[in-house]
């Protein structure tokens, strides 16, 4: 089947349970048994979701409870209404068996049809999308994400706006929206100033033609400590206490090479020019590590010809105004802290660009939302730019979505901001090859499926499940809370995490080697699977819901819904496979198996890879 073989085919059962729910609801409020208001019902459909426990059915309605407090009413009576209707509702009697009595005090249990379920599980063994549904109005959504600023080394806080930005794009594009990833590079700040003023004063000519990044990045670091001249880190760096003993006025000099490059001085800009693509060729690399594309990199320099026009354009709109020589929004009362956008000394700023950027990506792209994937420190920042570009009345503005994307710090073992031991923050460079070292001593181990490797795929081997490893420790987490690294934790082979679920696909791969089966044949040749043992049954629904995991990561923008879904569908599996034999059962059990098994390893590898993590065939 391809994907112009029609919706119909592909069926999002609690979607359809939730359609059959809402004709429920809007017969029961016709009625008048309840009163409903027509905009509270998208809220109690939502009520809607998968059971706990198999016993009580595969899905479950308990929006009964509430409405009948409401109504004055006996919740079993309104449950029992509303289950009258379901059962009534168009479609709802080829995909599910008729609601028995509600149960308890009004849980309306429901439970899949075998056959519909056979069916369906068929028809995404022989898809593409393996049976999920691509959303039915697309939009155009723009993710911000990664979005570093250059000509400083990244390091571990880049990782998080970099993997969660990269699978929430990868997740909505295969939902069917039009994603457009953009990486704002801050490639304009004052970290210039430092390697502007680095380059004039010390720079190292054989250490630049030999090594650019390194000498960059050796700039940067030196003119920071030079110009911030705390005594207690000038201490152990002689170089630099050297400097700063020279250079007494370094810290306001430096600021002066940043306004001068602003202002547009021919030698400074010209400098810029010669290291953006040193900067660029650095972050390439790690962005090349971890698959991460985008699929545009305008960043703040872009937008540096726009930010005069965006303050005249405020303040001529009454929004911004002048305040002790800057200019700002005044968003709440006077006491508060306007949103500034153009300092005293004629400077524009972050926010600055953010609003000529909101513009610009409203009149090129009309996007229909916009995610930016940025810490959660910019908290305030986002709700003072969204509130202010809401008030600047851009058109088209109302009806897009802005959204930040907020996630928590990545936090050492000891529970406090992750640093080397030498109490640096940790670039992002060595700790991939930490992870990939890690790694490799967990593959290298050696069992029999080792033996056969050679150094090449072992490599390999190493390189996906250790960056897997970093990537899934992240996205396992719920976002919006801290989280510890721990290279012992993300490395174990059991638990919820990548080389887990891994080495599950592995498992499912050495099947199909182990038996010889053309898996393509068998995927055209399924036109039902069996599932008479409740573990296939299990295995089975558990394999159509994929699409609903999807649409649960998407309403907000949460992968861990992803992973703990997957990791699910990995439990299932297991249970499946350590009790039923697939490849020694006989007849059509054995290709009713195998065809789970073959669906079952297609949906983890393209779950993990909508994650950006990769797999391997044996490890
Ligand atoms: N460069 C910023 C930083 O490192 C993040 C930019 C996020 N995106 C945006 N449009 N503000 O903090």
């Amino acid at each position: 089947m391809r994907d112009d073989d029609g919706p119909q085919r592909r069926v999002n059962l609690r979607s359809a349970l939730r359609e059959a729910f809402r004709h429920a609801l809007e017969c029961l409020a016709a009625d008048g048994v309840v009163a409903i208001a027509p905009d509270e019902i998208d809220g109690l459909v939502d009520q809607v979701r998968e059971t706990a426990d198999a016993k009580f059915g595969d899905y479950s309605g308990t929006m009964a409870m509430a409405l009948a407090k409401r109504a004055g009413k006996k919740p079993r009576d309104v449950a029992t209404d509303i289950a009258r209707h379901l059962a009534a509702a168009p479609g709802f009697a080829e995909l599910f068996e008729s609601p028995g009595d509600p149960v308890g005090p009004g849980f309306i249990n429901v439970r899949v049809r075998d056959d519909a379920l056979a069916a369906a599980v068929a028809r995404a063994v022989a898809d593409d999308r393996m049976g999920v549904a691509a959303v039915e109005s697309p939009q155009t959504v723009v993710v911000d994400f990664s979005s570093p600023n250059v000509a400083k080394p990244m390091h571990v806080g880049h990782i998080r706006s970099t993997v969660i930005g990269d699978a929430i794009a990868r997740i909505l594009r295969f939902r069917g929206h039009h994603v457009i990833t953009d990486n704002h590079l801050g490639d304009w700040g004052t970290q210039f100033g430092m390697i502007l003023w680095g380059w004039k004063h010390c720079r190292d000519d054989a250490a630049f033609a030999a090594d650019p990044t390194a000498e960059l990045g050796r700039l940067y670091r030196l003119v920071r400590k030079v110009a911030d001249a705390k005594p207690e880190e000038l201490a152990s760096d002689s170089v630099a206490a050297a400097l700063a003993a020279a250079h007494p006025e370094a810290g306001r000099e430096v600021l002066l090479e940043t306004a001068k490059l602003h202002e547009g001085d021919p030698e400074n800009r010209a400098l810029w020019e010669q290291f953006m693509p040193v900067c660029r060729a650095e972050i390439d690399r790690i962005y090349d590590r971890l698959h991460v594309t985008f699929d545009h990199w305008l960043g703040e320099s872009f937008f540096q010809p726009m930010l005069a026009g965006v303050v005249e354009d405020l303040v001529r709109a009454g929004l911004a105004r002048e305040s002790r020589g800057a200019i700002g929004v005044f968003l709440g009362g006077d006491d508060e802290p306007p949103f500034l956008v153009r300092k005293a000394d004629g400077a524009f700023l972050y926010a600055t660009t953010d609003l000529a950027t909101i513009r610009w990506r409203l009149e090129h792209w009309k996007p229909d939302r916009m995610l930016y994937v940025v810490d959660h420190r910019q908290g305030q920042h986002f709700e003072q730019l969204f509130e202010t570009a809401r008030r600047w009345g851009l058109p088209g503005l109302e009806n897009v979505d802005l959204v930040h994307v907020a996630f928590g710090t990545v936090l050492g073992e000891d529970g406090k901001p992750f640093k080397t031991r030498a109490g640096d923050t940790v670039g992002l460079e060595a700790l991939l090859d930490e992870g990939v070292e890690r790694a490799a001593a967990v593959v290298g181990s050696g069992d029999e499926a080792r033996a056969g490797m050679g150094d090449d795929e072992r490599r390999h081997v190493a390189e996906t499940v250790g960056i897997g490893a970093i990537k899934y420790a992240d996205l396992s987490q719920n976002r919006t809370t801290d989280y510890v690294f721990s290279f012992d934790k993300m490395l174990q082979l059991t638990g919820n995490t990548a080389a887990y679920m891994q080495y599950a696909v592995a498992r499912v791969e050495g099947i199909f080697l182990r038996g010889g089966i053309d898996r393509e044949a068998l995927r055209r040749g399924c036109s039902a699977v069996r599932l008479s043992d409740p573990k296939e049954r299990a295995l089975a629904i558990e394999l159509l819901r994929f699409g609903e995991a999807l649409e649960d990561v998407e309403s907000d923008a949460r992968p861990n819904v992803l992973t703990a879904w997957l990791y699910d569908l990995a439990g299932s599996y297991s249970a499946f496979y350590d009790s039923l034999s697939v490849l020694k059962a006989e007849g059509p059990d054995r290709d009713s198996r195998l065809a789970l098994c073959d669906l079952t390893g297609r949906i983890l590898r393209r779950g993990l890879d909508l994650l950006g993590i990769g797999t391997v065939e044996k490890m």
